[in-house]
């Protein structure tokens, strides 16, 4: 991993260095043997029966990061901070990195914008997801070891997305970056239930969609559908990294 001194992220030292730590962690689990044998039996789980969830894999999943690679929170955190991004969806938070990343940016992105002295939290928000209460919790405990830079620009709803979203973007202005780090079967059911509320020109990302082309063909055969109003890459990073951009007037 690039030190944090080359990294683009601009945050104190604090907060470098518990994402340093953080990534520490989560690279950690994810090198680790039973890592390997649980995604590949989801692969073949799917491959055999359509279904790459289960009750096992949630249990499996309860105590691990998951949280995408500090390449691509850099390129997210870029991206969130070229768009100018204040309202920020996020589809599955798990223990709170790349939300730090996403909060980093919008609370800049307020700082930027403004005339005036900027309260924390006011102005944009990161609206994070997350379904267990115990990463929910955990995830907490890291924006709280963050501080203000972080902490104050995240609003977590716990629970299902699906059930706990409708209600916070009916009081959330246009949405000006969602990321879809959630179980696959998800992505798209989200993206549809986001998509009133994305703003022209918003980014739509999406992780591991190469690794995992089979398990994302609706998500990819939407946003590929020129209909829908989406123009789409996956950039090379490890696994695929897709970039959305939402441009409604060129559906035909
Ligand atoms: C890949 S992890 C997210 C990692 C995080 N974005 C990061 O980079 O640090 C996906 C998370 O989505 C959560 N999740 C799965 N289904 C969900 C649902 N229906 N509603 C909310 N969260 C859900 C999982 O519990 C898991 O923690």
């Amino acid at each position: 991993m690039a030190s944090t001194a080359s990294r683009p992220v601009v945050a104190s030292q604090k907060v470098l260095s518990l994402l340093d730590h953080l990534h520490n962690q989560s690279r950690a689990q994810e090198s680790s043997f039973a890592m390997f044998l649980f995604y590949m039996g989801r692969y073949i789980r799917f491959l055999f029966s359509k279904q790459p969830q289960s009750s096992s894999f949630d249990d499996f999943v309860r105590d691990k990061f998951i949280a995408l690679e500090p390449e691509k929170c850099d390129f997210l955190y870029l991206l969130a901070r070229a768009s100018g991004a204040m309202n920020v969806v996020e589809a599955g938070t798990s223990f709170g990195v790349s939300t730090i990343y996403l909060a980093l940016a919008v609370g800049q992105n307020v700082a930027s914008k403004s005339t005036e002295p900027v309260m924390p939290g006011k102005g944009g928000k990161v609206i994070a997801t997350e379904k267990e209460e115990s990463k929910a919790a955990k995830a907490r405990e890291h924006w709280q070891q963050a501080g203000q830079e972080v902490e104050p620009w995240i609003k977590l709803l716990e629970g299902d997305l699906l059930v706990t979203l409708p209600k916070q973007l009916g009081e959330t202005d246009a949405v000006d970056l969602l990321l879809l780090d959630i179980w696959t079967p998800l992505a798209l059911p989200t993206l549809k239930l986001v998509k009133p509320k994305l703003r022209h020109g918003a980014l739509v990302i999406a992780d591991n969609t190469s690794s995992v082309k089979l398990l994302y063909k609706d998500l990819l055969d939407y946003i590929h559908d020129g209909t829908n109003g989406f123009r789409t890459m996956t950039t090379p990073f490890s696994g695929g990294l897709e970039v959305a951009v939402y441009l409604p007037e060129l559906a035909q």
